[in-house]
């Protein structure tokens, strides 16, 4: 159990690199097992979401071998196609799994995590996308077990963006026979990646980043070498942390593109904004106003990760913020626990109105979720007095070493009780064996 210490007031200054993305690593380490390839995987952030997927791919049989930020995989032997139920509880996303297992080994036996979290997360898309390839699946209780002969091409069309089912109806129609297109799929960059990385060990597949992604079963190059991009809501909240505390800082290895909407709302918000190249500058004088109403919604949109962020952010700012989340149904846990700094955010349904306060004072709060905790760390950097973030190991889920960033940058922030990580559900984990 992680307990996070932050002291309000000091404003950042400095260059920050910001980490790779946690969101584009996961899929990409689930692809790398679709054909029997080496993989060379470089800018991969040290997670415990990462440690989770990595245990993943040795349990079934890859050989995975870590030098700080990039992983040697070898999956040129598979020897199970059936993912124990504690290695998926340790993450939520292990989902991506099933579509790489029934792409290899043709059939796929996985459990899913349960718990409320962000909403119900299920997974409809996901499974009528991979029966309408040709997959047998059958339930029982929160086990799923996939099975296809031959998977088929097919016509997708998702009516809702799901970032998930995107990449499983990708990684499933490697493997297919004929073509599969997606209409309606997600356009995150993350789903670019994952294209990135399956085309260059040979898989034919085209218009990732629009709505309609094409995919034909493709031959497998024996070994690849590929560079996972910037985590643009890590470079997010590292930019809303500047705008709340103040300061001026640089953020490099970045894609602006991918984080625009952010950028956009901080500049209306009073940040000076200046991007150029992989190169972002945030300075802010921590004076901020409302930048009116931000909606969720999928890429380009919003990002609803970066929700909860750019709230703490605002606290302060003056005048009257609306949000409304329209990606996930519970996605304000965050909301009760920023009250308690002396926040007047009122949730009603799918909106929270947020006025800004004069000050914020420090207090005990309990992270509730990745993106929550995350939360808590900025308005912390601008409350009175110390914070503290009681954190079931939710923040090293997708921040690589995030207080020594912030410390480097000038914040007062330090982690007591540093010691096993816990599940989304509380449960304590040890480091996989994969990493010791
Ligand atoms: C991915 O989750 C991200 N996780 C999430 O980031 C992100 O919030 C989300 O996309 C939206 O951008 C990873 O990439 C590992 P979805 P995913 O499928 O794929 C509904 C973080 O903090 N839905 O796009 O699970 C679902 O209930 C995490 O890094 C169905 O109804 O998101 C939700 O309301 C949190 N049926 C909405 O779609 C389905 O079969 C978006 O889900 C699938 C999804």
């Amino acid at each position: 159990m992680d307990i996070w210490h932050v002291r309000g007031g000091n404003r950042l200054f400095g260059s920050c690199r910001v980490q790779g993305s946690k969101n584009a690593s996961l899929p990409v380490l689930a692809a790398s097992m679709v054909f029997p390839a080496r993989s060379h995987i470089r800018n991969v952030p040290q997670l415990r979401d990462v440690d989770a997927a990595v245990s993943i791919l040795s349990h079934l049989g890859c050989r995975v071998g870590r030098e700080e930020n990039e992983l040697y995989i070898d999956s040129g032997f598979i020897t199970d196609a059936e993912i124990p139920r504690e290695l998926m509880a340790e993450m939520r996303s292990s989902v991506i799994f099933m579509g790489a297992l029934l792409a290899r080994c043709g059939e796929a036996r996985l459990s899913l995590p349960g718990g409320c979290q962000l909403g119900k997360r299920p997974i409809d898309l996901h499974l009528s996308a991979l029966h309408a390839m040709g997959a047998e699946i059958s339930e029982e209780g929160r086990d799923i077990f996939c099975r296809a002969k031959k998977l088929h091409g097919a016509e997708i069309d998702l009516r809702f963006p799901s970032v998930g089912a995107t990449e499983n109806i990708m990684l499933a129609a490697c493997a297919a026979e004929g073509r599969t297109t997606i209409r309606g799929a997600a356009r995150e960059p993350e789903i670019v990646a994952l294209q990135q990385y399956l085309t260059s060990l040979g898989a034919h597949i085209v218009g990732a980043g629009s709505d309609t992604v094409v995919i034909c079963g493709a031959s497998a190059r024996e070994s690849t070498d590929f560079t996972v991009p910037c985590d643009r809501i890590v470079a997010s909240t590292l930019a809303c942390a500047c705008a709340a505390a103040g300061g001026r800082i640089i953020l490099s290895g970045v894609n602006s593109d991918h984080f625009l909407t952010v950028l956009h709302f901080l500049n209306e918000a009073g940040c000076d904004i200046i991007h150029f190249n992989d190169i972002v500058e945030i300075s802010s004088d921590g004076r901020l106003r409302s930048p009116g109403s931000i909606v969720t919604a999928p890429y380009p949109g919003f990002p609803t990760d970066a929700q909860p962020i750019l709230m703490a952010a605002l606290l302060r700012a003056q005048g009257t913020t609306k949000f409304t989340e329209t990606i996930f149904e519970n996605r304000y846990r965050q909301v009760s626990e920023l009250r308690r700094l002396g926040a007047d955010i009122r949730v009603r349904g799918t909106e929270a109105v947020l006025r800004g306060v004069k000050e914020l004072h420090g207090e005990t709060l309990t992270a509730p979720d990745l993106r929550g905790g995350a939360a808590m760390v900025v308005a912390g950097l601008t409350a009175r007095g110390e914070t503290r973030v009681i954190d079931a190991g939710h923040i090293a889920r997708g921040y690589e070493s995030f207080d020594d960033r912030l410390c480097a940058l000038g914040a007062e922030v330090w982690i007591e009780h540093k010691g096993k990580g816990t599940d989304e559900d509380g449960n304590e984990q040890e480091k996989p064996a994969a990493l010791q």
